[in-house]
């Protein structure tokens, strides 16, 4: 089926070649551009093109494929790097130079690559829609294959030994071969039996996060900020050092550099929980804004498709994005190439219910073959000259159970991460409070509260400070005002470029529980009636 371009606008173009459907990926022009059908009308279909539409000429070809846009999902996903349609940018840039020129297909993975196939069921032996057949070695991963059909099927053979992702791995007794590898549409998430309350921690290595304001697996938050609040840096520490198996990491929209800087930064890191490279459970997804902005409003689905892929297998897996807003900002320039009618700030009216189904793709689950996997976010928002107002931020706010707001002031101070303590909120800490006291300390809480709590008292007594300046307050104040200090100075700030960058849940509270004692001691010399200074002396020699 070959129709014609009729028209072009920004990325977009139109055609009235007949019996498209919505979502159906197309060719585009002569140079064989990858488009998605994003409109119909009854006598014309609009597309969505993922490459640069510039050279394009009205009268070029258009091809429908008959399918909708599809992740490719097998083994061979891990340490990659793809662009937003999940082509591979090492393979393409050495295949056809830094311009990406055409959209020939490149498989997502190495075909050739051969794996170890461990079969798990015997012939004869039915399996369920979703349930395991075996695994393959995909290095320290046990790569589940599932049954992908629909149905219970009975398995007829089964392979073993090493295998290539398009060989099957075994077959069905209707017929059907085992394949190792699947198509799913970008679009649609994948499915699950059930999904459940999120209740373990996860933890980030940042005390001032995993103390004050925790993750949950399976749960979700973001970190807006304006410009230079260290949203690039806080999203890679947490890809760095989270307690996850798989990170799905999406640059969407942001430098190049900043891409290029953090790769080679992976390469030569080590997963901080198990003994294998940074990379080996780490997945790339990069859309830099040097790329064609189409392809950045896919990129987090296609990223997002591959998270689910793992977590299906029960695995627990973070997905990451940097930034959202320059996703909400592609999702704005189509919509006005389309010509809808503009909502606040000209995104598009439906803004705040695309991301709410995005982020509702995160969670517990318990999957179709019994397993319980976990897909969690944390995606950044750069809203405008640090406007938490502006529509992405609160389309975000609502959909988010983590605000872990970054703050221009304490970043200008260099109090990294900026993470302003009193506007910042978790909706997990309860959930996963439990799991801290069993595990570290029954005293987690208690501290938790008392920091808090000590955090706010100061922030009163700096307005009393101002007035009266410091001398006008009372010695157990001042005590007050200087271990807040500490706190913030010692704990709360953790740069990112020294050892000091991941902090372990028990290095995490044995650090606050040092600056407790202290201020316990220094509070007992006090009440003895001994000058501050002198009480702030003895009980730094006690500690
Ligand atoms: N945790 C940190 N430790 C040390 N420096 C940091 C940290 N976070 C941010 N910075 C500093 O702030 C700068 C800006 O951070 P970046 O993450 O690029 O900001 P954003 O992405 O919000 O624009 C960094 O180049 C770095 O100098
Ligand atoms: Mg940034």
């Amino acid at each position: 089926m070959t129709g014609r371009i009729l028209g072009i606008s920004g990325p977009t173009v139109s055609t009235g070649l007949k019996g498209l459907k919505l979502y159906e990926r197309v060719y585009v022009g002569h140079a064989l551009l990858t488009g998605e059908v994003v409109r119909l009308h009854e006598d014309k279909a609009v597309i969505q093109v993922y490459e640069d539409t510039r050279g394009l000429a009205i009268g070029e070809p258009i091809q429908g494929v008959g399918l909708p846009l599809t992740v490719r999902l097998s083994a061979g996903l891990l340490s990659g790097m793809f662009d937003g349609l999940q082509r591979p940018l090492e393979k393409m840039r050495s295949e056809m130079g830094p311009y990406i020129t055409t959209s020939r297909e490149i498989a997502a993975v190495d075909t050739m690559k051969k794996w170890r196939f461990h079969p798990l069921r015997k012939p004869g032996e039915e399996v369920g829609p979703g349930e395991d057949i075996g695994y393959l070695e995909e290095d320290s991963f046990r790569h589940y294959i599932m049954n992908k059909t629909s149905a219970r099927q009975k398995v007829s053979w089964l392979a073993d030994g090493d295998i290539s992702v398009n060989d099957p791995l075994g077959g069905f007794e209707n017929g059907g071969e085992i394949m190792g590898h699947i198509n799913w549409p970008v679009r649609g998430a994948r499915p699950y039996r059930n999904k459940h309350a999120p209740s373990l921690p996860l933890v980030t290595g940042q005390r001032s996060i995993d103390f004050l304001f925790p993750l949950a697996k399976g749960g979700t938050a973001i970190l807006p900020g304006g410009f230079g609040t260290g949203k690039t840096i806080l999203e890679q520490a947490v890809a760095k050092f989270a307690d996850v198996d798989i990170v799905v990491y999406t640059g969407c929209g942001e430098r190049g550099n900043e891409m290029a800087e953090m790769i080679d930064e992976f390469l030569s890191l080590k997963d901080p929980w198990r003994d294998r490279p940074l990379t080996a459970r780490t997945i790339l997804v990069v859309n830099t804004s040097n790329m064609p902005v189409a392809a950045r409003e896919a990129s987090i689905y296609t990223a997002v498709t591959m998270a689910e892929y793992y977590r299906d297998m029960g695995y627990h897996v973070l997905f990451l994005a940097d930034s959202l807003s320059r996703w909400a900002e592609a999702l704005r320039e189509i919509s006005s190439s389309l010509e809808e009618m503009p909502g606040e700030e000209g995104y598009p009216t439906y803004l705040s219910s695309r991301l709410s189904s995005f982020i509702e793709r995160a969670g517990v689950v318990e999957t179709l073959s019994g397993k319980v996997g976990s897909l969690s976010m944390v995606l950044s928002v750069s809203p405008p000259g640090g406007d938490f107002t502006e529509p992405v931020t609160q389309a975000c706010l609502r959909a988010t159970g983590s605000f872990l707001m970054l703050d221009t002031s304490l970043a200008y101070r260099r109090h990294f991460p900026a993470i302003n303590w009193s506007q910042s909120y978790s909706l997990y800490a309860r959930d996963v409070a439990d799991h801290f006291e069993t595990q570290f300390s029954s005293e987690w809480t208690r501290l938790q509260s008392w920091c808090r709590e000590l955090l706010q008292k100061e922030e009163s007594l700096r307005e009393v400070a101002e007035i009266l300046g410091a001398e006008g307050l009372q010695d157990a104040d001042r005590l007050l005002m200087h271990v807040a200090e500490m706190i913030r100075a010692d704990f709360l700030c953790q740069n990112s470029f020294t050892e000091d960058a991941f902090s372990t849940p028990e290095q995490t509270f044995e650090n606050i529980r040092g600056i407790r004692s202290f201020h316990d001691q220094a509070d007992a010399i006090l009440k003895r009636g001994v000058a501050l200074e002198e009480a702030l002396r003895r009980a730094r020699e006690t500690v």
